[in-house]
C-alpha cells in the first residue's frame, strides 16, 4: 500500500461562494462530468462540507463493499426520510440489517417465478388497450404498468388506478429531496413555503394509499405468503419481541412500493426510446421474440432464453441508469487512492458517469447491446457497471427488475413497434431518478399478429 500524502483530491476552486451550487443546480450531469475530468477522485467544497466525486471501479468497490461500514447514506437519502421514514432504503446499521433479512424472502427466486405471471398478465392487458397509430406517453404507460405490478405482486393490492395521483405526489416529493445539497435546507422544512406545503400534501396523499393497503389486509386476515404478510407477521426476535408498529410497516411499504416501480418504469421508457432510434437492434430483438416465443406470451423460463432482450435492457441501464447517482457519507476520516478525506465527507458515485467512460465502454455514447456478451462482461471490472449499486446496500429488487424488464419488453415488443412522436425533443430530467423530461410521447404501430 502506498503511503498517504495527506492531501485532498484535485478539483475546481469556486471563484465566488456558492458557484458550484449554482453550476450543479443548473446542470447536474454536466457538473458531475466537469468534475470527473479532474481525475478518478475529484473534490469540491460547499461551505465546510467536503464532497468527493468518484469515477473508478476500484474506489467504488472500496466504498460500497470493502469499507462499507465506514459509510452511511448521503444527504439525498437523509432528506428522503421525510417521506420514506426508516424504510429499507434509508435506515442504517443493525436495524437496516434486520429489516432487510425480513423482506429478503419476498425476493427469492421462487417468489419471482410466481410474480412473472402477474407481470405478463398486466403487460398483456396494457398492450390490448393501445390503438394503432395513436400517440401514447410511454413513460406514463410504463409507470401505470409497473406500479400495478409492484402493488399486486408484493402487497396483493390494486393501485394501478391511482397511478396518476401517486406519480404526481412523488414528483412533488422529489422537489424537496432536490434541495438536499443546499446547506440549511432542513430549516426551510418548517416554513410554509410553496414546496414544503406541496410536499406535505403529497405525503398525505401517498400515506392514504399505504394505510388503505394495511387496513384492507387487516380486514381480510390470513397469510397470503406475500411481502405484506411477511412484514405484518414479523416478530422482533432480537428486540423487545413486539410486532412492527404501523409506522414501521408504513415506512417499509412506502419504500418498497416507490423504489419498486419508478426505477423500472424509467428503465423501460428509456429502452423503448433507444430501440426506436436503433432499428437494427430492434429487429434482432424481434427475431429473438419470434424464435423463442413463436407468438405465445412469455413465461418465467423464457427470461433465461431471451438473451438478446436481456442485453438490450442491460445496455439501456448502462446509458440511462434510473438511479443515476449514489450518495454516501463517511463516518470517520479515510484514505482513498492517495488522498486523505475528513469525516463527514460526502461521496458521490454516479453510474451515469462511470458507465459512459470510454476506458470501460469504448465509443460510450453508442447504444450497443453486444457489449453484454459473457466474454465482454468478464473483461470489464465489476464496478464499471453498477445500475443496482453494490455491497450490503445493493438493490433488493434487482432480480425482480430484470425479470420485469425482460418480460415486459417481450410482451409489448411482440405486438407493438414504437416511434418517437415527431417534434418531441428528448431531454433528461436527473431528479431523484433519471426521468425523461416532459414524458416520452411515442406513436404505436401494430405488428402483424402471429397469434392467429
Ligand atoms: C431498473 C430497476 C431498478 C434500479 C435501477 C434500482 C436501483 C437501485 C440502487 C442503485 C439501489 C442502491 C441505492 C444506494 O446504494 O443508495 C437500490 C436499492 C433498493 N432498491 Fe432498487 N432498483 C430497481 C428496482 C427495484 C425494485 C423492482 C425494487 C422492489 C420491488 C427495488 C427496491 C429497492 C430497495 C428496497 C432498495 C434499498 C435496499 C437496501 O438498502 O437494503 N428496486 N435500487
Amino acid at each position: 500500500m502506498k503511503p498517504s500524502t495527506n492531501r485532498l483530491p484535485p478539483g475546481p476552486r469556486a471563484r465566488y461562494p456558492g458557484q458550484h451550487l449554482v453550476a450543479f443546480a443548473r446542470d447536474r450531469l454536466g457538473f458531475l462530468r466537469h468534475l470527473s475530468a479532474h481525475g478518478d477522485v475529484a473534490h469540491v467544497q460547499f461551505g465546510n462540507q467536503h464532497f468527493a466525486i468518484i469515477n473508478n471501479p476500484d474506489y467504488t468497490r472500496q466504498i460500497l463493499v470493502t469499507d462499507n461500514r465506514n459509510f452511511t447514506k448521503g444527504r439525498g437519502l437523509e432528506r428522503a426520510k421525510l417521506l420514506l421514514g426508516e424504510g429499507l432504503l434509508t435506515s442504517e446499521g443493525a436495524f437496516h440489517l434486520r429489516q432487510r433479512r425480513l423482506a429478503q424472502p419476498a425476493f427469492h427466486r421462487e417468489r419471482i417465478d410466481a410474480y412473472a405471471r402477474v407481470m405478463v398478465d398486466h403487460a398483456a392487458r396494457a398492450r390490448e388497450r393501445w390503438v394503432d397509430g395513436a400517440i401514447v406517453d410511454i413513460h406514463q404507460e410504463m409507470t401505470r404498468l409497473t406500479l400495478g405490478i409492484a402493488g399486486k405482486t408484493l402487497f396483493d393490492a390494486d393501485v394501478e388506478g391511482e397511478s396518476r395521483e401517486i406519480g404526481e405526489s412523488l414528483t412533488a416529493a422529489f422537489d424537496v429531496f432536490n434541495l438536499a445539497l443546499f446547506p440549511f435546507s432542513e430549516l426551510l422544512d418548517h416554513l410554509p413555503l410553496p414546496w414544503t406545503l406541496r410536499f406535505k400534501a403529497a405525503r398525505r396523499r401517498l400515506d392514504s394509499t399505504i394505510y388503505r393497503i394495511i387496513a384492507e389486509r387487516r380486514a381480510r386476515a390470513g397469510d397470503r405468503g406475500d411481502l405484506l404478510s411477511m412484514l405484518m407477521a414479523a416478530q422482533d426476535t432480537e428486540g423487545d419481541g413486539g410486532r412492527m408498529t404501523d409506522t414501521q410497516l408504513r415506512d417499509e411499504i412506502m419504500t418498497i412500493l416507490l423504489a419498486g416501480y419508478e426505477t423500472t418504469a424509467n428503465a423501460l421508457t428509456w429502452t423503448a426510446y433507444l430501440l426506436s432510434q436503433n432499428p437494427e437492434a430492434e429487429s434482432r430483438l424481434l427475431d429473438e421474440l419470434n424464435c423463442v416465443l413463436d407468438g405465445r406470451l412469455p413465461v418465467m423460463a423464457d427470461v433465461q432464453r431471451l438473451s438478446y432482450t436481456r442485453m438490450v435492457f442491460a445496455e439501456s441501464l448502462r446509458l440511462y441508469p434510473p438511479a443515476w447517482v449514489l450518495g454516501y457519507r463517511a463516518i470517520k476520516a479515510f484514505t482513498l487512492a492517495d488522498y486523505d478525506l475528513p469525516a463527514r465527507t460526502i461521496l458521490i458515485i454516479s453510474p451515469f458517469i462511470t458507465q459512459r467512460d470510454a476506458r470501460y465502454f469504448p465509443d460510450p455514447e453508442r447504444f450497443n447491446p453486444d457489449r453484454w456478451t459473457h466474454k465482454a462482461v468478464a473483461e470489464r471490472p465489476r464496478f464499471a457497471y453498477f445500475p443496482f449499486g453494490g455491497g450490503p446496500r445493493q438493490c433488493i429488487g434487482e432480480q425482480f427488475a430484470w425479470a420485469e424488464g425482460i418480460l415486459l419488453l417481450a410482451t409489448i415488443g411482440q405486438r407493438w413497434r414504437l416511434r418517437l412522436a415527431p417534434e418531441h425533443a428528448v431531454a433528461l430530467d436527473p431528479s431523484f431518478t433519471l426521468r425523461p423530461r416532459g414524458g416520452m410521447p411515442m406513436i404505436t404501430h401494430l405488428r402483424p399478429s402471429r397469434l392467429s
